[in-house]
């Protein structure tokens, strides 16, 4: 099962590390390019998900984290966790 999670932020990291322990192959797709590349790099940028989570699932092959579109076509389940314009105005 192919699972894709669109925003790899506070909210969609860890429901990506969530589907990858539970067995999934996961795509983390994000538009943030420094984001992308230190998840890709097995870098976190939260306690609630330790880099070495990060680190396994990417040597178990089971996660890419990346900002190219053409990766998240074709899926079976896929969870849109980006920051709504509403609250990035907030912030
Ligand atoms: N964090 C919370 O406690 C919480 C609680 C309830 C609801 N939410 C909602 O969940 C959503 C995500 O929240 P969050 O805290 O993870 O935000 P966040 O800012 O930590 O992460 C959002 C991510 O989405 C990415 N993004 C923005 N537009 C994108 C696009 N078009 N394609 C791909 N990636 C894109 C951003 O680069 C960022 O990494 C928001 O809509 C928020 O309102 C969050």
């Amino acid at each position: 099962m192919r699972v894709v999670v669109v925003g790899q932020g506070y909210v969609g990291l860890p429901l990506a590390m969530a589907a990858v322990a539970a067995g999934f192959d996961v795509v983390g797709y994000d538009l943030d390019i420094a984001k992308v590349k230190a998840l890709a790099d097995g870098e976190s940028f939260t306690v609630d998900v330790p880099s070495h989570v990060v680190a396994a699932a990417l040597a178990a092959g089971r996660y890419v984290a990346t900002d190219d579109r053409a990766a998240i076509e074709g899926f079976d389940v896929a969870g849109d966790h980006r920051a709504d314009a509403a609250r990035r105005r907030r912030s």
